[in-house]
């Protein structure tokens, strides 16, 4: 025997608390996301709430009324089994039936409507929360509904606020800066030792189905960097003539690069004295310390291959972000098992902005990696695949008819993240063309056998 522990899931302080507890935690989580929205939607007039600011995404009168649908569909007709309110609109908010490009053209419910619409549906899902039993079947097991729901809108927020980044015009969305950076000086590389690690949560309550369930996964030893590649590191990469040089790009990232004659970050713009950005409005030297953002899958691709680098696969963030040697448990969260406080992470849209690297050092992993949740969401080269034993729950629509090749694994939330919609197990996947979400990356490296611990 090896004398080392045994590999296990963190045990998870959720699963301790009481039906009443549950409810509490819940409704808190419906009241944040609900605060978050109207703060979104009521920051424009609405003009703007029905206007398309980009094809890429929907008008933000769509998105509240779609939050609303949803949480009819599951809180209040499915756990509460109550009578539909509006079975007429079901339609024009089903997200299948309708790609974002078109949605502008529909008879969707005017500013005033959705607003009317989604409150009434909130206190009939309010009224279900009350009684609703928080076991008994999947779907109601520890609040896991109402944790879905409350995510879903967590996670249409960060896309209103993709929305708001893309929207022309003076800055209507304000926050306070971001916190400075604050550890002393890191090591531009953190080793991650060989061996198997536990992936993915059976015991996270709110975990969605394409988290689960937890499994082993052998990982070979690789060294990752310890924060997220910065726009001063960027520059570098961008000004050693990185969008230039063919042998940096895969095949399929030079044709998007040539095909959309990208030079740059989105949102950025060469300025006599220095790359300038625009950000929600504010126009701003690119500041050098704080993560990249706005760069697709194949920018990162390039750059880390400049750097003599590579992207890490999910596994290999997972395990930097969750495993802890010392005890063999992988975490909730890089810090440990309790839930983000605003000393942990840059979440939630309390900035507007990712932070300066070194500004989290609480948050950091037992392994010493740095800002793995919030600031931005970074790239892997994993694609979007169910885990073994994979079920899909409650729908199918929300993960698995997303699998395969075409999608790009995200790890570790954004700026633009709420804590509730984030996690060690959190997976999120898009295009890796896209540039609009709040995207950055950091790179890894194999470790030479003679470095592996
Ligand atoms: C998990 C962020 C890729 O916004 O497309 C929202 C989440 N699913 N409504 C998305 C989602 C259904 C999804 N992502
Ligand atoms: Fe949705």
């Amino acid at each position: 025997m090896t004398g080392l522990p045994p590999l296990t899931e963190a045990p998870n302080p959720v699963r301790e608390l009481s039906e009443e507890a549950l409810r509490s935690r819940a409704a808190a989580a419906l009241e944040r996301a609900r605060a978050r929205s109207t703060a979104l939607t009521a920051a424009v007039d609405d003009d703007d709430l029905v206007r398309q600011h980009s094809k890429l995404m929907s008008p933000l009168v769509w998105d509240l009324a779609h939050i609303g649908s949803q949480e009819e569909l599951w809180l209040v007709r499915d756990v509460g089994g109550r009578e539909p309110l509006r079975p007429d609109i079901d339609d024009l908010y089903d997200a299948f039936q309708h790609p974002r490009a078109t949605r502008p053209s529909l008879p969707l419910l005017g500013p005033a409507e959705a607003r009317a619409y989604v409150a009434e549906v909130r206190a009939k899902a309010f009224d279900v929360l009350e009684r609703a039993p928080m076991t008994g079947r999947p779907l109601t097991e520890a609040g896991f509904a109402f944790g879905m729901i409350t995510q879903h809108e967590q996670q249409h927020d960060e896309t209103m606020l993709a929305t708001h980044q893309l929207r022309k015009g003076d800055p209507v969305l304000h926050a306070p800066a971001p916190p400075p950076a604050r550890s002393g000086p890191l090591p531009g590389e953190v080793l991650v030792p060989a061996g198997p690690f536990v992936m993915g949560t059976s015991l996270e309550p709110w975990a969605l189905d394409n988290e689960r369930p937890a499994h082993e996964v052998d990982v070979d030893a690789f060294y990752l960097d310890t924060v997220p590649v910065t726009n001063g590191a960027y520059v570098e990469f961008l000004e050693d003539g990185g969008y230039d040089r063919r042998e940096l790009w895969s095949a399929a990232g030079w044709d998007y690069r040539t095909e959309h004659d990208i030079t740059a970050p989105r949102f950025w713009r060469r300025e006599p004295d220095g790359w300038w950005r625009v950000r929600f409005g504010v126009h701003e030297p690119v500041p050098a310390d704080q993560p990249v953002v706005h760069v697709s899958y194949y920018e990162a691709e390039a750059y880390a291959r400049w750097a003599g680098k590579r992207l890490p696969t999910e596994a290999e963030w997972e395990k930097a972000a969750r495993f802890d040697p010392a005890t063999g448990e992988s975490r909730r969260y890089p810090w440990g098992n309790d839930d983000p406080t605003p000393e942990h992470a840059n979440l939630g849209q309390r900035h507007l902005s990712p932070a300066p690297a070194g500004a989290y050092p609480k948050g950091a992993s037992a392994l010493g990696v740095h800002q793995l949740i919030g600031d931005v969401w970074e790239w892997t080269s994993t694609d979007f695949a169910g885990y073994p034993g994979f079920r899909a729950f409650p729908y199918r629509e929300y993960s698995e008819v997303f699998f395969g090749p075409e999608y790009k694994v995200l790890r570790g939330g954004s700026f633009g993240t709420d804590a509730a919609a984030v996690r060690g197990t959190f997976r999120n996947w898009d295009y890796p063309i896209r540039r609009q979400i709040f995207a950055g990356f950091r790179c890894a490296r194999d470790a030479a056998p003679g470095e592996r611990a």
